[in-house]
């Protein structure tokens, strides 16, 4: 089994419990940190068990032993640290949102085809077994035509001026924080909407609080989404269909139980079996095996799913009026929100 050697670029809050679940897989090796500040990539270095540590993401990329990378940054840094990586001929695992616009993610796929180097958006939803299940339950018919989907996603972040999630130049705002969940909810059971109607809550700061979201389908299918981070909500997706429903239980976008109700009938559960890490390793698994087989486009998440995701995206942010001046304004789709 070849072994490949990970490298983490920006070591916050999520690279924390990517590097804890990358040390399930016997083919990862936790090989190096770097961040803009070389004490912290020392200091996950040691935290996390990894080989070397760099003070600056340019110095990790020019590291020929680095095989892929995990990007973990602000999504404004999404597309140039993917590129920076993508020309330095390493595959790349890069969080969500994959980029701020559609433009961007166009750039990012044209940077991978010319490189001939692995890019992937890390929606670890994709990978999760009761996610997969619960696809397989909609496909299978037995609860009929979806005609439905309910997802939220909200938890309460205490408003501080400085924070990522409230700094419009770091993409800041629940939608391409956790807003995308539920639309990913929708797009991969319902695919593109005809229809976006939105309500949008702003902060102080500009950055967008809280979102609902109405998707309408041409065959009349609808899904109704919210996310916030004023509040908490259950974090829960329902897909509702003509013979019964199926719920993807709290916190449905990780490894959960799957409730099961045919018309009339006690409920069903699945349970997904996982049991060890967050849920992380399956993504990372996958990039894996995509290397393995020599392939830059996962089959599973594609770039054509990072596509839609990020068009949607677009379309949301243009009906709700969310703006990130300093990116948006290369995109003439954008300008005028
Ligand atoms: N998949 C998931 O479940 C999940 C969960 C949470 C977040 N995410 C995504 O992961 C990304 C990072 O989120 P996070 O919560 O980990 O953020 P975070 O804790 O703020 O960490 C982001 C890291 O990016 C680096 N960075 C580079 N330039 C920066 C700048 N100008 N300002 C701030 N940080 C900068 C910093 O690392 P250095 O100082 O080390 O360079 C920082 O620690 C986001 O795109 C987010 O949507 C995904």
């Amino acid at each position: 089994m070849k072994k490949y050697n990970w490298a983490i670029l920006g070591c916050g809050h999520i690279a924390n419990k990517f590097c804890s679940d990358l040390k399930l897989l016997s083919n990862a090796n936790l090989y190096a940190t770097s961040s803009r500040d070389l004490q912290k990539a020392i200091d996950y270095k040691n935290k996390y068990g990894f080989e070397v540590a760099y003070g600056s993401y340019t110095e990790m990329v020019n590291d020929p032993k680095v095989d892929a990378v995990y990007i973990a940054t602000p999504h404004t840094f999404h597309r140039e640290h993917a590129i920076l990586c993508m020309n330095h001929k390493k595959a790349v695992l890069c969080e969500k949102a994959f980029a701020i616009n559609k433009k961007e993610v166009e750039e990012m796929i044209a940077c991978a085809k010319e490189n001939s180097t692995f890019l992937m958006e890390a929606f670890w939803t994709k990978f999760q077994p009761s996610f997969i299940k619960a696809m397989e339950i909609l496909k299978s018919g037995e609860l009929g035509k979806l005609q439905i989907v309910r997802s939220d996603f909200a938890f309460n972040a205490p408003f501080i001026e400085e924070r990522r999630l409230y700094n419009v130049n770091l993409g800041g705002g629940s939608l391409l924080d956790i807003g995308l969940y539920p639309v990913f909810a929708a797009l991969t059971s319902l695919g593109k909407p005809d229809f976006i109607k939105t309500f949008a809550h702003f902060s102080t700061t500009g950055t967008e609080e809280s979102i609902s979201m109405l998707f309408q389908y041409a065959g009349g299918e609808m899904a109704n989404l919210a996310s916030s981070f004023s509040s908490y909500s259950p974090t829960q997706t329902e897909y509702w269909c003509e013979k019964g429903y199926m719920i993807l239980n709290p916190r449905w976008y990780m490894p959960t139980k799957i409730t099961i109700v045919k018309n009339g009938q006690e409920p069903l559960y699945f349970n997904s079996g996982h049991f060890e890490g967050t849920g992380y390793q399956y993504e990372a698994a996958h990039v894996m095996k995509c290397l393995d087989e020599e392939k830059i486009e996962s089959e599973i998440m594609t770039w054509q799913n990072s596509l839609d995701l990020i068009e949607t995206l677009d379309r949301i942010r243009r009906d709700a009026g969310i703006f990130f001046p300093e990116h948006d304004k290369t995109d003439d789709k954008l300008k005028f929100c």
